[in-house]
């Protein structure tokens, strides 16, 4: 599934990261979603780093990154239709929240105090290649600071939060370039607690239909989080930008001119949802007034892509 990667880190260049996390320190790590600001899921002064280095708040639990299956269920209490998601889309975009079985290996913190982990295996040679080296779960939120876009380049990656780390490890750009999709199992029910790689349609495929949830906020702390805003202002759902408008377009209909990104010229979801955030920073940093972007079909790929638009356009109910 793996694209060539220019600087891919060799056996060395790993250990030396493996090795900073066994002392606690924190390695930039990439995956194919986004990258992440890795550190030890069972050090709680590791952990504690990382919510310093993202400014992210407490209540906001991280992600326990394993190498498959049988990594996962040492940690979380996963039935019968977590097992078909997790034989289905792993190693992939999917993240699943279930019962924590192990609270040592992810310590309080990292699981903000709840009875619950968040547990994925990422499809990517680099990050597999530190998890299987290092042989227990790291905690991963995006290594992003709070409230700023995922990195979905080592670049971006570095800007955000490379000071922070002791070691940042290329794995290229992120193929997939949005969040995992996010889903919970609570007494038996499925939640979508994160529109993400996965879509809501290859989810209900394998597992049958999700529960729709009043109170996801609640389940889901991340969702409550501050979110990406870009300084500009935004407006969705625009076929024709106005003057000193930046424009996200979609499609091979593109307004000709200097502060226009094309998610996609094809109108493809999937490069669409790769270069979604690079082109948000990138509109951002041309200072305009404005940034107005395309309409983007709401399905498969597109539900993902919407919910990240509406959350930096602030609009996140
Ligand atoms: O693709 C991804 O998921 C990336 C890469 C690095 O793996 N990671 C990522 O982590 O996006 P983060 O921390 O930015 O987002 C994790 C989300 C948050 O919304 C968090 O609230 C939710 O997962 N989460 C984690 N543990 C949870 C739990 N026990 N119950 C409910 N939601 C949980
Ligand atoms: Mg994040």
């Amino acid at each position: 599934m793996s694209e060539p990667i220019e600087n891919r880190p060799d056996d060395a260049e790993i250990g030396r990261a493996v090795e900073a996390l066994e002392r606690g320190r924190l390695v930039i790590l990439p995956t194919e979603t986004v990258y992440g600001l890795a550190c030890d899921a069972a050090n709680p002064e590791a952990v504690a780093r990382v919510f310093a280095a993202k400014g992210r708040p407490r209540f906001n639990p991280m992600i326990a990154h394993v190498t498959g299956i049988d990594a996962a269920r040492r940690i979380a209490a996963l039935d019968g239709r977590a097992l078909d998601l997790a034989e289905a889309f792993w190693p992939g975009p999917l993240t699943l929240v279930a019962p924590a079985v192990d609270t040592a290996a992810v310590c309080d913190l990292a699981r903000a105090g709840l009875d619950s982990v968040a547990v994925r295996a990422p499809d990517h040679p680099v990050a597999q290649a530190v998890l299987s080296r290092f042989g227990r779960p790291l905690a991963a939120p995006s290594a992003n600071r709070s409230g700023r876009p995922s990195p979905t380049t080592i670049a971006d990656a570095a800007d955000e939060t490379g000071a922070q780390a002791e070691a940042a490890l290329d794995g290229g750009p992120c193929r997939v370039g949005l969040e995992s999709t996010v889903v919970g199992l609570f007494r038996g029910e499925l939640l979508l607690l994160r529109p993400g790689g996965v879509t809501r349609q290859q989810i209900e495929a394998v597992a049958g239909p999700l529960s729709e949830s009043g109170d996801e906020a609640r389940r889901s702390p991340g969702r409550l989080s501050p979110h990406y805003a870009p300084s500009a202002p935004m407006r969705l759902d625009v076929r024709q930008p106005a003057p000193g408008e930046a424009y996200l377009a979609f499609g091979p209909d593109a307004p000709a001119g200097g502060l226009v990104w094309n998610l996609s010229p094809a109108g493809d979801l999937q490069e669409a949802a790769a270069r979604l955030f690079a082109c948000l920073r990138a509109a951002d940093r041309a200072g305009p007034g404005a940034i107005a972007v395309a309409p983007v079909p709401d399905e498969g790929l597109g539900e993902a892509i919407n919910d990240r638009l509406r959350r930096a356009a602030g609009k996140t109910g």
